[in-house]
């Protein structure tokens, strides 16, 4: 029996009793075995096992529903952790500034006649008007209600009647700031002055990125949608692959859902890694590996051209065969040879997590990063979602816009396959809010393994809130 993605079903009574990642004792995922398998040496980091033991105990549903939670998240910890807020390519020359809002804080991150960038509260000090409202750029910040003006550096430029303000100094007014860090192309700011540097905060992120060259990469395409759910809801959503055959089942005749890997690295960065190239060990049944690479192609647009199509030489698996194809395609669109890059980097889903909302992907593909903001409250989020691509020698970034998408719009009208998953994973959102705010028993269980980067990531959490 092989597998149709047309017309199967997820299987009721699927093996997954045969726990493709429960070896006993020392944990080792099935795509471990997969990557011993590589026809390139695979990064140690990824071989590495890291887990720790978390328990098992339930979460509470009043972490995502209750308003108290919430006020306590934006009291805690948004003030005290790194967040992502934009590409260096969003504001590329002097006085170009970027508009970033979240959790009742908004800041304008601006670019310095040095190159430096620097992030202020944009609240006027006068009586606390926004100063803007959109990103842009400016030659100085005036305040549209009285006219209180900033210069891009944060100091005070002018104040009409002068004369009326004799109880305040020039030196008092300038815009409080905050930290801001950039690492490999990606702006972050950290409103709280001390804890950690961003690289302290990133680690071991950009020791792994290195190989992927991130510094390169700009933004190629950016939708966002407003989703009735929580925003930690949202993320939980692209942490595990646990709900692919149910939510996803056309992609689980090329996708190794529950042979997927998990590591935590450091309280903030973790990986859930998941092969492609093999089939759904949920389905139960054995595949040609031309029917494989015929069903990647068809369901997985996001690294391939519609329509072409690859022929697995005889002997030959449509992983090793997939990953062939994608060296010398990345090789081309990288504009860097990539004849050393394992089969696992250039065609496994790699995804990071940047606790709390900043998920880039790894590997030498076209990279997908994820953010999600509550938007503005604990029932709302704005779910983004950008492609990047990798600048050859001597081209320059275009300036990228963030494509809002009105309700009725779907992520599959702009991003293709990837866009049709997406929709499927916001369409169970909306109601996991109600469910969850209608639970009678308050609790959610969580997997042992497969959920594990949720866990990690609550306990993560708490460590923010408890103090
Ligand atoms: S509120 Fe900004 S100048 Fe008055
Ligand atoms: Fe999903």
């Amino acid at each position: 029996m092989t597998y149709d993605p047309e017309t199967s079903q997820t299987p009721e009574s699927s093996p997954t009793s045969s726990s493709p990642n429960d070896h006993g004792g020392a944990r080792m995922s099935t795509w471990d075995m997969m990557a011993a398998n590589d026809s390139r040496p695979v990064p140690a980091f990824l071989l590495e096992s890291a887990q720790a033991e978390m328990g098992n105990e339930p979460l509470d549903t009043e972490r995502y529903t209750s308003a108290e939670f919430f006020r306590a998240e934006c009291r805690k910890m948004w003030p005290n952790v790194w967040q992502f807020v934009a590409r260096q390519e969003e504001l590329p020359e002097p006085g170009d500034y970027v508009l970033y809002e979240n959790a009742g804080r908004s800041f304008l991150v601006t670019r310095q006649p040095d190159g430096s960038l620097r992030a202020f509260h944009n609240v006027c000090l006068h009586r606390g008007r926004k100063l803007r409202t959109e990103t842009g750029w400016a030659e100085y910040f005036q305040c549209p209600y009285h006219g209180f003006t900033w210069n891009t550096d944060g100091s005070i430029k002018h104040i009409p009647c002068r004369w009326d303000f004799p109880h305040l100094a020039d030196e008092d007014l300038n815009l409080p700031e905050a930290q801001v860090g950039e690492w490999a192309g990606y702006v972050f700011l950290k409103e709280a002055a001390g804890g950690p540097t961003l690289e302290e905060y990133l680690a071991p992120l950009p020791e792994q990125f290195d190989r992927w060259s991130h510094e390169r990469a700009y933004t190629t395409s950016w939708v966002a949608k407003v989703i009735p759910a929580n925003w930690k809801a949202c993320a939980e959503a692209f942490m595990e692959a646990y709900h692919v055959s149910t939510t996803h089942p056309q992609i689980m005749g090329f996708t190794g859902d529950v042979n997927s890997k998990y590591n935590l690295y450091s309280d903030h960065v973790n990986i859930a890694i998941t092969p492609f190239g093999v089939l759904s060990p949920t389905l139960g049944v054995s595949g040609d590996e031309q029917e494989i690479i015929n069903n990647f192609l068809k369901y997985n647009g996001r690294v391939v051209t519609p329509g072409t199509s690859i022929d697995v030489p005889e002997g030959r698996t449509a992983r090793a065969t997939m990953g062939d194809f994608n060296r010398r395609r990345f090789s081309e669109l990288f504009g860097q040879d990539l004849d050393h890059a394992s089969d696992a980097e250039v065609q496994d889903a790699l995804t990071y997590n940047v606790f709390p909302n900043f998920s880039p992907w790894g590997g030498f593909q076209p990279t997908v990063v994820y953010r999600w903001r509550p938007w503005p409250d604990e029932r709302h989020t704005l779910m983004e979602v950008r492609l990047l691509g990798r600048l050859k020698p001597g081209e320059e970034a275009p300036v990228p816009s963030m494509k809002l998408l009105q309700p009725d719009e779907k992520f599959g009208d702009y991003l293709g396959q990837l866009g049709v998953v997406l929709e499927q994973d916001m369409d169970n959102l909306p109601h996991v809010q109600t469910g969850m705010e209608a639970s009678p028993t308050g609790k959610l269980n969580l997997a042992h393994y497969q959920e594990s980067r949720i866990r990690h990531f609550h306990q993560t959490l708490d460590k923010y809130l408890a103090h």
